[in-house]
């Protein structure tokens, strides 16, 4: 596994390559999801394609990838609270002419989400589809990344983001998820609860 720490516009972001997962059994267990589960994401930022809803990474399929992603995250030295788990996740499957619009994964302060992630499982170079993070301060200001298949990209969840038009013929698919404090936020709103009580 290589750890590779950006630094962009004050800000930041880290690159994770070779990691050992198979994208193959991964992306036939994605559309496995959309085609027997298939739900979809309400609250949605992507134009065009398929975004499932959030839940994912409680589905027993997807479940030694959501703990490969919360170890991973603690690899990358980002954080040393092996508190903060992912507790929501979510399939992206786009095509031609499809993209996401600039969004966050901010949603404090219901949510408590510190490090958010996208794990590239299929796409194509020099076809659109890039990651476009913006600086919150002036939205102008943006640095774009270019993924690749097999990276994993973490980055603080108030970091805004978009991804350009995909212009591929086939399709793009990667996973989104973010990392809580205190492992679910349910959790932690019923121990916030005791603790005001
Ligand atoms: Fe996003």
């Amino acid at each position: 596994m290589t750890v590779n720490h950006q630094s962009i516009l004050a800000l930041g972001y880290t690159i994770i390559e070779d990691i050992n997962i198979d994208l193959d059994y991964w992306i036939k267990q994605c559309y496995k999801y959309k085609n027997e589960v298939c739900i979809e994401s309400k609250n949605r930022s992507s134009v065009g394609g398929y975004q499932s809803d959030s839940s994912i990474y409680k589905h027993p399929t997807f479940k030694s990838l959501t703990q490969f992603l919360n170890s991973a995250l603690l690899k990358s030295n980002l954080t040393k609270d092996p508190t903060i788990k992912i507790n929501n996740m979510w399939i992206n499957i786009s095509n031609y002419g499809h993209y996401n619009k600039i969004h966050t994964h901010q949603i404090f302060p219901q949510f408590f989400t510190e490090f958010s992630g996208i794990l590239y499982l299929k796409v194509k170079e020099n076809n659109g589809g890039l990651l476009s993070f913006k600086n919150p301060l002036d939205i102008n200001m943006e640095y774009t990344h270019v993924p690749k298949n097999g990276q994993l990209v973490l980055f603080p969840s108030y970091l805004p983001h978009e991804v350009t038009v995909y212009l591929g013929k086939e399709d793009r698919i990667s996973l989104s998820f973010n990392y809580n404090m205190y492992g679910t936020t349910t959790d932690h709103i019923s121990n916030l609860k005791k603790n005001i009580k």
